[in-house]
């Protein structure tokens, strides 16, 4: 049987408005009637439910977080380095995964809204940013950003030219880039600055539009082994992909990265399992979690913050998919 507020109040022999006051700590209680409503509390193994609180308070200590697919490993690791952060300054997250649908990213927002969360940490495609505008809480972008809004996000810029100079470095002449979906702007800001290295180096390069998971990779890297036969460099869109197209390149003979240089994008695990290892540029992805957390806890308490636009650098991690390999 559930143990009420009015049960404790009984136990206690006050009111149930003095229980609440011992609570939430609001207004003036008498120290024996405080310690009779602990010791009641105590008695009873009462659990205050956190809803009705966070009713009465109109506040909680919850954050909404929307990511757009938990299968990607990237986002898992984004998701802990909030939560972590979060746990450390006492509050608590729900989490919605929306696939990169508006649909589901306005439904996610409404049910975290309708359960009081007091801030909410979204990655969200760039077409999608108006369902976090005007909204009663405030908002922090990661990873997938807005300039219109806080946001947390990587140096996709320096990404994506370190991806293209290493391959131009380690001699490439005929690369291919599969391109990841131009509405998520790491996605787009790091096929832009590739390609612009790429063209101000004059060495010839297609593209192939390409998902961000490693069954479309598998698909696309048949497809580009076919058209593209004498390619010798592939900028993968993540680290998903560029395991699909090693997978594929095994299939067909072809060596890396004697025949073939190979470079992902992320450094999640799977860049150190595959054979031969990736190489691949590092994304801080749980620091930028935990920035993101950082940040909304402030803009919560209505802290200063010395930027609400937070890049975080990124680097190339050299391993044994291209030439000149590191481990
Ligand atoms: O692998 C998933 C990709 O989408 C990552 O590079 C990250 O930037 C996310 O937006």
């Amino acid at each position: 049987m559930t143990v009420t507020i009015k049960d404790v109040a009984k136990e206690a022999g006050v009111s149930a408005a003095t229980v609440s006051r011992v609570l939430n700590n609001s207004g003036y209680v008498y120290e024996d009637t405080r310690k009779a409503v602990m010791e009641a509390i105590n008695h009873l193994q009462y659990k205050p439910n956190e809803v009705a609180r966070s009713l009465y308070k109109r506040t909680s200590k919850l954050i909404g977080l929307v990511l757009p697919d938990i299968t990607n490993p990237f986002f898992p690791a984004l998701a802990r380095g909030v939560e972590d952060k979060l746990q450390q300054l006492g509050y608590r997250v729900i989490f919605g995964n929306t696939d990169g649908d508006a649909t589901k990213e306005m439904d996610y927002i409404d049910t975290f809204l309708q359960h009081n969360v007091v801030g909410l940490i979204a990655s969200v495609d760039r077409l999608h940013h108006e369902v976090l505008t005007n909204l009663r809480v405030p908002v922090v972008t990661v990873d997938r950003t807005t300039e219109e809004l806080p946001a947390v996000y990587a140096d996709h810029k320096s990404g994506g030219r370190l991806a293209a100079e290493k391959l131009v470095r380690s001699a490439c002449e005929k690369i291919v880039v599969l391109r990841g979906p131009q509405d998520a702007k790491p996605l787009y800001d790091r096929f832009q600055s590739a390609t612009q290295y790429l063209s101000e180096n004059n060495v010839s390069f297609h593209y192939l539009d390409c998902q961000l998971s490693f069954e479309d990779g598998r698909q696309k890297a048949k497809e580009l082994f076919d058209q593209f036969p004498d390619t010798d460099g592939i900028i993968a869109c993540n680290d998903l992909v560029a395991a699909a197209v090693l997978h594929e390149a095994v299939t067909r003979g072809i060596s890396v990265p004697t025949d073939l240089q190979v470079i992902g994008y992320d450094n999640i695990t799977i860049s150190e399992i595959v054979h031969p290892s990736l190489t691949t540029i590092h994304q801080p992805t749980y620091e930028m979690g935990m920035k993101a957390a950082e940040m909304i806890i402030k803009l919560i308490s209505k802290e200063k913050l010395n930027t609400i636009h937070e890049q975080l650098p990124v680097f190339i991690k050299e391993r044994n998919s291209t030439v000149n390999g590191g481990i």
